[in-house]
This record gives C-alpha cells, structure tokens and sequence, in this order.
C-alpha cells in the first residue's frame, strides 16, 4: 500500500481512501454485500474511510452508514491503522439533501455520529458544506469548540472556495478539504483549491473522482482513458484516479463503490502513476456531462 500523510499530522493515510456512500443511500446494496465491500477495501489497502452522518436514506435512517462502518471494523483486529472521517451539517428530510449548519445541529450531529461510530473521538470532522443561512465561520466556530472538547481530532471542510478555506484557518487548523474532482468537473483545479491545498499542506480529497454513479458507467468509453489504460494494463477508472493525483501534491481521491470488483479496482490502482504526456493526454479529452 502507498500511503501519504493525513495534512501534517503525522496520521498516514493510503493515497486512495474508500467513500462509502454507495453503501448506505438509495439504491444501496444489501447489508451482507456492503459488509463484504468494505472489508475487501479495507484489507486491499484502502483504510481510509470516508462516511457522513447523511449517508442514509432519510432523515429516520440518519447515521446508517456510520453504524456499518463500526460494526463491520468491530470485527476486524486492524482498527487501530484505520482512520474513519464523517462530517456534519446536512440533513436529508424525505431524502432529500438540505444543509443545516447552525451551531446547535453541528453538536448534535456531532454527538449522533461519536455514538454511531462507537468511538470517543472523530479523528477526522468535516463541515460537509457552508449553510448559506448561517454565517459560514460560526459553522467553522463550532467545529473549533468541538474540538476544543476532545470530541473531535482534526477539522475538515467541504464543498468550500480559496477565501472560505482561508477564513476558516484563521479559527482552527484545517487538515483537509473534500470537494468535487474528475475529469468531468475541473472546478476544484480552475478555481485554486488544489493549489492552495498543496500550498498549505492540506489533504484535498477527491470526492466523486470517478464522475459518480451516472458519469462513471461512460468510463469505458472515453477513447483516452481506454487507451492509456491498455498502454499500462490497468482499467480506465484507474486511470481516471491516476489522473486526480497527478493534479496536486496533496490530492488523495475518494472512490466509492457497491461492487467488490470496483473497491478492488480502485484499490489497485494506488500502484499507478501517469506520464506528463498521459497527463496532457486526458486534460485535451471530452468529457461531456450531458444526459
Ligand atoms: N462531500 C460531499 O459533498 C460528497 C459528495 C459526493 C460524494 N462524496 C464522497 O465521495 C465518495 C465517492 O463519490 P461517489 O461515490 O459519488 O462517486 P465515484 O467514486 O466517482 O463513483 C462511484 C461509482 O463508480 C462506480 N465505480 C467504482 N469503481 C469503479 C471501477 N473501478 N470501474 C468502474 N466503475 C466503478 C461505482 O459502481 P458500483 O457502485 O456499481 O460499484 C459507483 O457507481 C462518496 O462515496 C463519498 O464518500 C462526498
């Protein structure tokens, strides 16, 4: 397993972390399966995991992937190599996503979460996204205060600019940032937050780095990836991952999956690395989002 550091915290992490999303939201595959993925991503070297209290069906299923996650690590003799990050501040009424980062709900979330993950201390907390009702800092305060009494280890944030990461550091030490990044959407590497996060040490994880559930299903059939991936005797998706790395010093992508084959997939291409000109190869490709 090639790993990295976790910011400058001295915590290693592996290059690739596992999201678990795909586990827990609608469509979610059954219990026994999502148990089966995510030991086999744990024990092909992704142990990082990335969860949310949100990763459910609704509002009454809220903390469901959190509870999977610490009962399928209640089974294995590893955990102390495995890092957990959740985050704080949505809230899914009738499924759908709404954020809610007001003071109050962030300790609540937090406090729901510490109890879903059995665990006396997150290691890695994340605003899962500025509330556009709420002054984006008192958000930051709270996690800061949270914090402050040992119920959270490290500060994250996500779905943020340049200027709101940079505020937030002012407040408390930010480790990482998770916002969007693949080939189909560059806006993480346009508007700065890639560089600023390699400038600062800060661990940007990919999320979504395979398009997500709708784009991934075109990978096979973007002539680009397809050739690279023969070129290296690795699938297109690795090469999709391969290419969210080579974008910054600090950037570890996130892949989710349902499926063992796609976690294995996904674990495997750790192992690689792309040319400038396989690089520049993919930068020049379409990628076109439409339906
Ligand atoms: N912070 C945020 O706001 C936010 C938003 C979205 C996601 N996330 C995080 O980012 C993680 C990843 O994002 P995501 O799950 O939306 O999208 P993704 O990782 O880009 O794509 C997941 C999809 O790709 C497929 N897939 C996985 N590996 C594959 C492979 N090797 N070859 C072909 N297809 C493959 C999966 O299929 P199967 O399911 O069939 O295996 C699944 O449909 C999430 O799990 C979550 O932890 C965070």
């Amino acid at each position: 397993m090639r790993t990295t550091e976790l910011s400058t915290t001295g915590i290693a992490i592996p290059i690739h972390g596992f999201g678990a999303m795909p586990l827990s939201i609608q469509g979610r595959p059954d219990e026994a399966v999502a148990r089966r993925v995510l030991h086999a991503a744990i024990d092909a070297g992704m142990t990082l995991i990335d969860t949310a209290n949100v990763y459910c069906i609704d509002d009454d299923d809220i903390g469901h992937n959190e509870a999977l996650i610490a009962s399928v690590l209640e089974e294995r003799d590893d955990r102390e190599g495995i890092v957990v990050a959740t985050k704080g501040g949505l809230r899914r009424p009738k499924g759908a996503w709404h954020c809610d980062g007001s003071p109050r709900s962030l300790r609540r979330a937090c406090e729901a979460s510490l109890r879903a993950l059995r665990t006396e201390k997150i290691t890695l907390y994340q605003l899962h996204s500025p509330d556009p009702d709420i002054v984006f800092e008192t958000s930051v305060e709270q996690l800061a205060r949270l914090r402050d009494e040992g119920k959270i280890e490290h500060v994250g944030l996500s779905n943020v600019s340049v200027a709101q990461l940079r505020s937030a550091q002012t407040i408390v030490p930010i480790v990482s940032v998770q916002n969007r990044f693949s080939p189909w959407f560059r806006e993480a590497a346009d508007e700065g937050v890639i560089e600023e996060c390699a400038r600062a040490s800060i661990t940007f994880l990919a999320y979504s780095p395979l398009g997500g559930k709708r784009l991934s299903a075109r990978i096979g059939s973007i002539p680009a990836l397809v050739a690279i991936g023969r070129e290296l005797g690795v699938s297109p998706a690795a090469v999709t991952l391969a290419w969210t790395r080579a974008k910054g010093a600090t950037v570890v992508p996130i892949p989710g999956a349902s499926r063992i084959e796609h976690a294995l997939d996904s674990a495997r291409a750790m192992l690689v690395d792309l040319s400038q000109e396989q690089v520049a190869r993919i930068d020049a490709a379409t990628f076109s989002t439409a339906k």
